[in-house]
């Protein structure tokens, strides 16, 4: 096991009706926010009014800031720090989903620093200093409710770029799964697959001796597959629900890492996909793994006929440890076709015409790898994206 430093503040408040929440725990950081969502969900669930009158009881004054797109964009964030720099706002309230929560984190460390945000996402500068965010979470999947994580796209050449910094966990995240109920199924697939990649992420290590991580990691999976079939039967299904939206925090906050290198090539190859496509985030994630568990499971067959036995219940082949590998890789695709989601590009409605661009996009013209479980470079992105035509 590495040695590791674990750090998740967020306070979590989990359950029925904990949005009616709200308002007191905002108050406890500030008299006036930015309210920040996407495109209309909120309002049609009702969660809308329910928020604003617990901001009101509460004496919290608000700003609006709607529109966040799924893969949300840079345009807004930048119009959303301008308007917290005019109106002197210092707490961004995100409701919604993995977008708008983003989209709240880049405007709350775009706010204090003088220079263009855009240079915390390419590298170009550091964070030293974030307004504080909060969260009502509407759907489970990306897991930046607790993450250290923001993921923004530049509209200027279509770059998908992410940021990490202790600075944006939010301070409060409120997690009800009743408020999930409503989630087309599609979307609810998506989340599940971006779920399910932030665990295998983490699982696919060379780091030996992570006993605890590997089971922590299966039994996360485990979850996830034996719940998201009964939320997609029967959407308002609490117990199910309840199970997803937990899984989802808990497999991006940084918990299932500790003491691990982890791996990130399909994520880096999924934002070239999602930043050029538009496609959502885990439908671009359910096209790639597959894809890149086929390109790499050799580098360890024994750890993917692991992931085969202990998740999938295969049995394991000692005459033939490969192919039980290859049945876990085969078991995980047909998971994903099962709940609805797309596992080829072509399924997805892309074609092969801009699969050398994203390769050479993803390991910035060559000249870097992606991956820890396998560094790949330009040319591996390539055969990857090609595997998942
Ligand atoms: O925009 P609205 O109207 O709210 O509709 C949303 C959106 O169309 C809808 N929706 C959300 N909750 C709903 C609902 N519809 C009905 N009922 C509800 N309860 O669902 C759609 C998707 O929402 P979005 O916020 O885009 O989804 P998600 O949470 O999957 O976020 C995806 C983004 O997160 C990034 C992704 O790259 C993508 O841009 N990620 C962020 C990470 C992080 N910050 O740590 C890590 C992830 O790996 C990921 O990259
Ligand atoms: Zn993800």
């Amino acid at each position: 096991m590495n040695n590791f430093i674990f750090l998740n503040p967020t306070r979590i408040i989990f359950g029925k009706g904990t949005e009616n929440l709200v308002g007191a725990e905002t108050k406890k950081h500030a008299d006036k926010v930015l309210l920040h969502y996407g495109g209309g969900s909120i309002k049609k669930i009702g969660l809308y009014d329910t928020v604003v009158k617990s901001l009101k009881e509460a004496g919290v004054e608000f700003t609006e800031l709607a529109g966040v797109q799924p893969n949300p964009r840079l345009s807004l964030v930048r119009q959303g720090i301008e308007i917290c720099r005019k109106e002197g706002i210092r707490f961004i309230l995100a409701v919604g989903g993995g977008s708008a929560i983003d989209s709240a984190k880049a405007i709350a460390v775009g706010v204090p620093y003088d220079g263009d945000v855009w240079d915390f996402y390419i590298g170009k500068a550091k964070v030293k200093e974030a307004l504080p965010v909060g969260v009502v979470l509407t759907i489970p999947a990306a897991g930046s409710e607790a993450s250290p994580s923001s993921v923004i796209t530049n509209e200027d050449g279509w770059y998908k770029r992410g940021l990490t910094t202790d600075r944006i966990f939010p301070r409060f995240s409120i997690l009800n799964p009743e408020l999930t109920y409503t989630l087309p199924n599609y979307q609810t697939a998506c989340g599940a697959a971006d779920i399910m990649a932030h665990i295998m992420e983490r699982y696919f290590t060379n780091t030996k001796d992570v006993e605890l991580t590997d089971r922590l990691c299966e039994s996360t999976m485990k979850t996830l597959i034996n719940n998201v079939p009964k939320a997609l039967a029967n959407p308002t299904d609490y117990a199910a629900r309840a199970e997803i939206m937990w899984t989802a925090t808990v497999a991006h906050n940084n918990l299932l890492g500790t003491g691990r290198d982890e791996d990130w090539a399909s994520h880096d190859i999924e934002h070239e996909i999602s930043g050029i496509y538009d496609i959502a985030h885990g439908a671009g994630l359910a096209i790639v793994f597959p894809a890149w568990m086929k390109y790499v499971y050799k580098h360890d067959i024994e750890r993917f006929a692991q992931f085969a036995v202990r998740v999938w219940d295969v049995e394991y082949n000692f005459r033939n440890p490969e192919e039980t590998a290859l049945k876990g890789i085969e078991k995980l695709k047909a998971f994903f076709s099962s709940i609805g989601l797309p596992v080829s590009l072509s399924e997805a409605g892309i074609d092969d015409s801009r699969l050398e661009e994203m390769a050479d996009k993803c390991t910035s013209s060559d000249t870097h790898t992606v991956g820890g479980f396998v560094k790949l470079n330009k040319q591996a992105v390539y055969e990857i994206l090609k595997l998942a035509k």
